[in-house]
């Protein structure tokens, strides 16, 4: 098990169940030690999310995640922070064959990054996974609305709630979720109206992203949020800051100082006067 940056008391899953309806939970991705330092003091939460396999790794989809990888990464995120309650995403193929799997793979992530839940996505077909995970010990971010894992098979990013029958199979997720435990759920990609009501209807906190401001709380992908990211940013992304345009404009200035000598200069080489 990883151990904290910091000594402290960290945010743990039941202070977050305990958040519903009050201040908004603050919450983002982080995948890395740097951010992890930069984004504790600010946020709730950490999401590991297996949107690392997209953002960091290349791939197309999330199903580039493995276990490993989000090991990899969470214990990478509980280095670099000691308050937030840190969530390790469980990636495809680690959990939807059985109840056990789900258990062995939890397992192994709490126990090789010491991060304070796991998160899966499903509804009513992953609710017998949530109550062996918790029943385990472990606590549950569930994940309902459109689910990223399961994009190829639906043939693209779909936004949800835009018919009767799907608003009904999103209030039986939301329901099936909390019943096996969870401490709470993401809501992803659905109509504002289904995600408010959603927050209505079920007793522990909703995470809103591309959701509802009336969700409990919000995430977004921590580079969408600081404007790295380099293709689409989708609709519901607010960027606060533009660190493609920084990032670029630092490139372009030191190849100019490397190819015109500029750089290094005197304080940056080591002479006879330097120790
Ligand atoms: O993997 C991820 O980043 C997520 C968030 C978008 C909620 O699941």
């Amino acid at each position: 098990m990883v151990s904290d940056a910091s000594a402290g008391d960290r945010i743990s899953a039941d202070d977050i169940r305990r958040r519903k309806g009050g201040v908004p939970i603050v919450c983002l991705t982080a995948y890395t030690y740097p951010i992890a330092r930069m984004l504790d003091p600010h946020v709730d939460l950490l999401l590991v999310g297996d949107s690392v396999a997209m953002v960091l790794h290349g791939h197309a989809t999330t199903l580039g995640a493995s276990l490993e990888m989000m090991i990899a990464h969470g214990q990478a995120v509980m280095r670099g922070s000691a308050k937030a309650c840190v969530v390790v995403d469980m990636p495809a193929g680690s959990y939807e064959t059985s109840a056990g799997q789900a258990v062995a793979s939890a397992r192994r992530i709490v126990e090789e990054t010491g991060c304070q839940a796991v998160k899966l996505e499903g509804g009513v077909d992953m609710a017998a996974q949530i109550a062996a995970i918790v029943a385990d010990g472990i606590p549950v971010m569930g994940h309902i609305g459109l689910l990223p894992q399961s994009v190829e098979k639906e043939g693209g990013y779909k936004i949800k709630g835009r018919t009767e029958d799907n608003i009904a199979a999103l209030l039986r997720d939301a329901e099936a979720v909390e019943k096996a435990g969870a401490f709470s759920v993401v809501i992803e990609g659905t109509m504002e109206a289904v995600a408010s009501r959603l927050t209505r209807h079920i007793a522990i906190p909703t995470i809103g992203i591309g959701a509802s401001g009336e969700c409990d709380g919000q995430i977004l992908v921590i580079d969408d949020m600081i404007g790295m990211t380099v293709d689409r940013v989708p609709k519901f992304v607010k960027e606060y800051a533009n660190l493609r345009g920084t990032i670029s404009v630092a490139a372009a200035r030191y190849a100019s100082e490397v190819r015109s000598r500029a750089f290094p200069g005197p304080d940056h080489v080591f002479g006879e006067d330097t120790e």
